[in-house]
């Protein structure tokens, strides 16, 4: 357009338009810009848009009612995307400066972990001073269960302190569930024995859904110890509420053929299904937990079901490895595959954090998240 020999009028008019483009919030500012001609014979009318940074907090509601995370197993799928979506909104919040969102202000958590933990520990820990909660840590090698005090009088006098939360670790399956039987506050579940790991679950499928859009029709092999692996129980009740196909993958001994009875198939052979699957999630073979070795070796293992350059030829293109971690590099995974392209192993990692900080903000937010 040319603007020779005309003057511009500013206009007074100054609109922005809010709404939701999928689940984020975005707005478009637009000005107007009337412009006559010298002779003012004629007037031209300039609409200008822009979109403006939203990155501001916003309040979203988001249905919620349960009060702990047990399992996957007990949750809708609508509750799963619930928490998916939520933890989206948060790892917006991560990559700000400030990263943190003061939603909890006034609530406590407190770690309970019995068994050995880096990731899930510190992730809790730090996903709750996120959201603006203090964490306590309970050392469980000091405590008074020594003494012969049982886990639910423990757990009682550490709710009596006026605790908001108890995210708990233990050998014993079940154990999440008879603390939220027992006390009055939140129970979230940080992994109770081979049963379930629910966060585990929620980060991988995270992590799947933010590099192919959506589970549906998705091929995911859970590849290695699923006996014993609470990560592939979590896995396997997420992945198939969200239409994924569930391949479950390893020794005859790890693997049992009843999980077809679950709506997963199952297979002894990790080269026959290389070429169909869109996710290998390298599992780590549990030896803590087992009674006898199921299989002669782990040089025998490592031939059979570790992922290598060799069997990485075999997959699709775009492949996603994941890996729940820790991993035993040259067992479940060779270090060229747990740092290679198609690695999103440390991306998992930072999915946690944002997951942890849903649950938290979900179970325990007097409103919705703000986020
Ligand atoms: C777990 O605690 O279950 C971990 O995330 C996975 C593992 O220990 O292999």
């Amino acid at each position: 357009m040319v603007l020779r020999g005309k003057t511009a009028i500013p206009s007074p008019a100054y609109l922005t338009l809010d709404w939701q483009f999928f689940r984020y919030p975005c707005r478009i500012a637009v000005s107007l810009l009337i412009l006559r001609s010298v002779d003012e014979s004629f007037y031209h009318l300039i609409i200008g848009a822009e979109m403006v940074d939203f990155s501001e907090p916003q309040r979203r509601v988001v249905p919620w009612s349960q009060k702990h995370l047990l399992g996957l197993e007990d949750l809708t799928p609508e509750e799963i995307t619930t928490i998916l979506d939520t933890a989206e909104d948060f790892l917006k919040v991560l990559r700000q400066p400030g990263r943190k969102v003061d939603l909890l202000r006034g609530k406590t958590c407190v770690n309970l972990f019995f068994e050995n933990s880096t990731r899930t520990r510190t992730s809790f820990g730090l996903a709750a001073k996120r959201v603006g909660a203090d964490v306590i840590e309970f050392a469980a090698s000091t405590s008074s269960l020594n003494k012969g005090e049982t886990i639910i009088d423990t757990a009682k006098n550490i709710e009596a302190m006026q605790i908001d939360a108890v995210i708990v670790r233990h050998g014993c399956p079940g154990t999440p569930r008879l603390l939220a039987k027992n006390l009055s506050c939140s129970i979230i579940n940080a992994g109770d024995g081979p049963h379930e790991h629910p966060t585990q679950g929620l980060l991988d499928i995270l992590t799947i859904r933010r590099k192919f859009g959506s589970l549906k029709g998705l091929t995911v092999a859970l590849v290695g110890d699923i006996a014993h692996s609470r990560t592939a129980r979590s896995n396997i009740w997420g992945l198939k509420k969200l239409g994924a196909n569930v391949i479950v993958c390893g020794p005859s001994t790890l693997v049992s053929p009843y999980w077809k009875e679950f709506g997963a198939e199952y297979s002894y052979s990790l080269d026959a299904i290389l070429n169909r699957v869109d996710v290998l999630n390298l599992l780590r073979i549990q030896f803590e937990r087992q009674v006898v070795r199921p299989f002669p070796s782990i040089a025998e293992y490592a031939h059979l079901y570790g992922m290598n350059s060799v069997r990485m030829r075999k997959t699709k293109e775009n492949v996603l490895i994941l890996a729940p971690g820790p991993i035993n590099r040259g067992v479940e995974i060779t270090p060229d595959v747990a740092d290679g392209e198609h690695s999103a192993i440390l991306d998992q990692v930072t999915n946690g954090v944002a997951v942890r900080m849903a649950v938290l903000s979900l179970l325990l937010g007097k409103n919705p998240p703000v986020v």
